[in-house]
């Protein structure tokens, strides 16, 4: 017997309730740990017991359940939602899709059909098969500006698509004050503000044709709205619809921020699986760290969600990694070192760090992390820089360990 996988069943007519209950007798290892009639009643069960399988129709209240498989989707890391429907329109089949579930099936339901729907997801749960739209959304976020926020959401985007060549959406969520087309050069027809107005007829075609392709590479830009008008209407809840709809398009996500907390920020940062916490060796710096970590302690982020990164370290410098580790008590996840020459030659040709000095240390460390953070991959070289520890400066006196 292998484990089993609690799944949970809405659906407002009893009958169905029991047909489906009997066809789950037909695989293996599927536990019901509840039914119910009405969906609103059951997100919360669904949120707290962080149910990996539902099956829910929405013949009924659709544009209610359609929003709440939404919020299921962001809220339950890896949940799989199978949708029935005695509806079979193809408008609300994408609909269906878009708000995160995985299955569309009509009623009256298939036997066979059925079962191979829930068997798919259990193999999927179990990771017995590789999921295709499995997707990581990694933001890059400092609530200081100019720390390195942009140089490296720029380049690790980058590297992720020369790594993997896997589909890599590189966004500007810096509205109307976005860097990443001078980075990179580009003078894309399309941003965020047009995406999102099209959001009723996205699909991949759509989106790949409409984010920039950043020349023949697997990395795709979504610019930022140059109109501040049309960035100041974007709701934080259409952030979150874009970066669900990439979710099924792309393997990687990155996303740069503002270093403000704003409403469109928080919304990115509770969308992603992984924050980069950016910041240097500076006394300011871990005292803005703490901030972060406070706040994200308060938003309910877990601590594997946030990777602590240095940047622009330099050996000479008087505080190391180890000190902000040991006043944070937290890991340092990753080091770039300072190469302000390269770095700045890179944003001026608007060409990555890789491209124009492949063998400075700025593009090695950059490619490290982007293979730390790719699955699958693996690279060769120390995680951290050479610390010296005879500079090492004590100022733990000055801040409160947690
Ligand atoms: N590792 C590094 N070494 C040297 N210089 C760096 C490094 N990272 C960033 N810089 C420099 O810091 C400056 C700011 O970088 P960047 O624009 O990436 O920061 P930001 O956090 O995105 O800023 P903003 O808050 O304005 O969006 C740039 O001029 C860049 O050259
Ligand atoms: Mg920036």
């Amino acid at each position: 017997m292998g484990i089993k996988i609690d799944t949970v069943i809405i659906d407002s007519e009893e009958t169905s309730r029991e047909l489906i209950l009997n066809y789950l007798q037909d695989v293996e290892d599927i536990n019901v740990l509840q039914q119910f009639s009405d969906i609103l009643v059951a997100q919360d069960f669904i949120i707290e017991n962080k149910v990996p399988l539902v099956i829910v129709d929405v013949t009924t209240k659709t544009n209610i359940s359609l929003d709440i498989i939404s919020k299921l989707t962001s809220s339950v890391k890896n949940i799989k939602i199978i949708v029935l429907s005695y509806e079979m329109d193809s408008n609300l089949v994408i609909r269906t899709l878009r708000a995160g579930a995985r299955e569309f099936l009509t009623k009256p339901l298939i036997q066979n059909d059925f079962i191979e729907a829930v068997q798919k997801m259990k193999d999927l749960i179990l990771g017995n098969i590789n999921d295709m739209t499995k997707c990581k959304v990694v933001t890059v976020f400092s609530n200081k500006g100019g720390i390195g926020k942009t140089s490296l959401a720029v380049n690790l985007a980058m590297e992720i698509a020369n790594i993997t060549k896997e589909k890599v959406a590189l966004i500007d969520l810096n509205m109307q004050m976005g860097d990443i087309t001078t980075f990179l050069n580009l003078d894309p027809s399309f941003d965020t503000s047009y995406v999102i107005n099209n959001l009723d007829r996205i699909d991949e075609t759509f989106l790949l044709s409409t984010l920039e392709q950043y020349n023949k590479t697997s990395l795709y830009v979504l610019a930022d709205p140059p109109d501040i008008e049309q960035a100041e209407i974007i709701t934080p809840e259409e952030i979150s619809t874009l970066i669900n709809i990439l979710r099924n398009i792309f393997s990687y996500v990155i996303i740069d921020t503002t270093s403000s907390f704003d409403s469109k920020t928080i919304t990115a940062l509770d969308n992603s699986d992984l924050i980069l916490l950016i910041g240097i060796t500076s006394l300011p710096s871990i005292r803005n760290f703490q901030r972060c970590y406070d706040l994200f302690k308060k938003l309910g982020y877990t601590k594997d969600k946030i990777k602590l990164i240095i940047n622009r370290f330099m050996e000479a410098d008087k505080i190391k990694p180890d000190d902000i580790e040991n006043v944070l008590g937290e890991k340092v996840f990753f080091t770039i070192p300072n190469n302000y020459y390269t770095l700045n030659d890179s944003i001026e040709k608007g060409l990555p760090v890789s491209e124009i000095a492949p063998d400075s240390n700025l593009s090695k460390s950059f490619k490290q992390l982007a293979a730390l953070l790719s699955d699958n991959y693996s690279y060769n070289g120390s995680k951290h820089v050479q610390i010296n520890r005879e500079n090492k400066f004590n100022f733990l006196g000055l801040f409160n360990k947690k």
